[in-house]
Parts: C-alpha cells; sequence; structure tokens
C-alpha cells in the first residue's frame, strides 16, 4: 500500500474534515506520523471551509509542510461534489506553491469516509491536477497520486494514458517528474532525506525545500522498490 506519510515531497495534502483536528484514515495516519505538535499548530487554524485548503508545518513528517484540505462528502452528486473536489486539488496546490514547494502528494481525497466514487474522484484528481500544471507550468515539478491500493493505481493510470485537449501527457525521464505514485514501499527514514530543520517565528519546526531533482531517494520507480511502472509528465 502506498503510504503519503512516508513519502520524502515537500508537501503532502490531508483529506481532513472541517474542524481541522484530526480523524482516521488519511487524516489519521499523518497526525500519527507528524507528531502532537500538527494537532497543536491546527488547533490554531480556526477549521476550514469544504473545498479550500490550509497549511501547516510537516513537523515530525519528512515532508516539509501538510496542505489540510476538506472533501466533499458524497450525497449523490447533485450537491457540488464535483467542484468541491476539484478545489480541493487545486487550492492545494495554489497553497502548495505559495509556500514554495516543489513536489506535492494527494491521497485520493473523499473516496474513503466520504465515500466519493473511485472512478469519477480519480478523473477529477488527474483532470485537475493536469490542468494546474498547463496554467502553472513553471510552479511545481511534480505532483503524486498516492495510489493506497492496487485498484487506485490501476484507475490513475489508465487516465494518465488518455490524451487531453493539449495532447497525451508529455512524459520525461524517470526521476525528474512523478504524476503519479506507485504502492510505494515505506521509505525508512534511513534512506529518505532528514532535511535541516529549523523554526519558525511560530515555533513550528520546518526544513528548507529540497528541489526534486536534489531528492535523494527519487519517487520514480527504483528497482526491487516500486511494484508498478511510474508514470512521469512534465508540464514544459
Ligand atoms: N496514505 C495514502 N492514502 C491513504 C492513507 C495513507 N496512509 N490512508 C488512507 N488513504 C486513502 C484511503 O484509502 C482513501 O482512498 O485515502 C483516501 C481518503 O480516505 P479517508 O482518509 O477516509 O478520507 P476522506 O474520504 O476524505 O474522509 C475524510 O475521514 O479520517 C476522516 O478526519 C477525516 O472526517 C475526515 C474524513
Amino acid at each position: 500500500m502506498g503510504d503519503i506519510t512516508t513519502l520524502a515531497v515537500d508537501a503532502i495534502v490531508n483529506a481532513a474534515n472541517e474542524a481541522l483536528l484530526g480523524g482516521r484514515g488519511v487524516d489519521g495516519a499523518i497526525h500519527l506520523a507528524a507528531g502532537s505538535g500538527l494537532l497543536d499548530e491546527c488547533r490554531g487554524l480556526g477549521g476550514c471551509d469544504t473545498g479550500e485548503a490550509k497549511p501547516t508545518g510537516g513537523h515530525d513528517l519528512l515532508a516539509q509542510w501538510v496542505v489540510h484540505t476538506v472533501g466533499p462528502m458524497w450525497s449523490g452528486g447533485g450537491h457540488g461534489e464535483a467542484g468541491l473536489l476539484a478545489s480541493c486539488y487545486r487550492r492545494s496546490l495554489e497553497v502548495a506553491v505559495g509556500l514554495g514547494a516543489r513536489s506535492v502528494a494527494f491521497p485520493a481525497i473523499s473516496t474513503g469516509a466520504y465515500g466519493y466514487p473511485k472512478a469519477a474522484a480519480a478523473r477529477i484528481a488527474v483532470d485537475t491536477v493536469r490542468a494546474f500544471g498547463h496554467d502553472h507550468p513553471s510552479g511545481i515539478d511534480e505532483v503524486v497520486l498516492v495510489a493506497f491500493a492496487d485498484d487506485d493505481l490501476d484507475r490513475y493510470q489508465a487516465l494518465l494514458a488518455e490524451t487531453d485537449a493539449s495532447g497525451p501527457a508529455r512524459w520525461s525521464s524517470p526521476g525528474s517528474c512523478a504524476i503519479i505514485a506507485t504502492p510505494v514501499e515505506r521509505l525508512s527514514a534511513a534512506t529518505a532525506p532528514r532535511r535541516p530543520t529549523g523554526t519558525t517565528q511560530g515555533g513550528n519546526r520546518w526544513r528548507s525545500p529540497s528541489p526534486s531533482t536534489e531528492r535523494s531517494v527519487p519517487l520514480m520507480s527504483r528497482p526491487g522498490r516500486c511494484s508498478c511502472t511510474t508514470y512521469a509528465t512534465s508540464w514544459r
């Protein structure tokens, strides 16, 4: 299974709830891996509206930041769910790029407890990420859609193989840019770089963003480490 908490990217996205005070699923996993400092920081955010996104530090995570977003609960599709889910991906990327993040990883927002049909959600994720990359070609180097299960990966791969208005997803050489992650094995702390840490004026720990090209543990498939093909695309 892909575990977003183990990825050495600049920012990971959390599928949270409007209270931003933790939960189960990926929310619970991120809070568990980040440590109690994350909840302390979240308490100061005053919650988050559905479709919106708010950042915190990564605390004990490998990622420098966590972008908390709140996906829509599935109510049959007639209550603006698709627009709200697209907004989660778009706003999370806007917030992450605003922080200086060059690599961002997403879970499959709303497809767990919130019951969003996985195929429809995957289509929204891929379309929104690709649109953002085309609109902001120099804004970000790497977007990872973490496949928590094999069926998630199959879905993302099929969608990425399709072409969109700008033609097929442009492939870059492995290691330079990834738009989909395989069910990555857990990157142990020993193999993933611990970036220099510091503190912000708010006392929250931060790490200097590491451009994806410097990552010593590339997200792309490494022999024996990733079980499936990793897709790469380049916005430029
Ligand atoms: N890494 C990557 N993906 C994960 C992980 C993980 N460690 N754990 C779970 N997932 C996947 C799930 O398989 C699912 O596809 O994340 C997706 C989102 O599922 P949820 O975590 O249930 O999130 P969501 O459906 O958006 O519901 C949010 O659940 O945990 C609570 O506080 C949260 O109230 C909020 C609600």
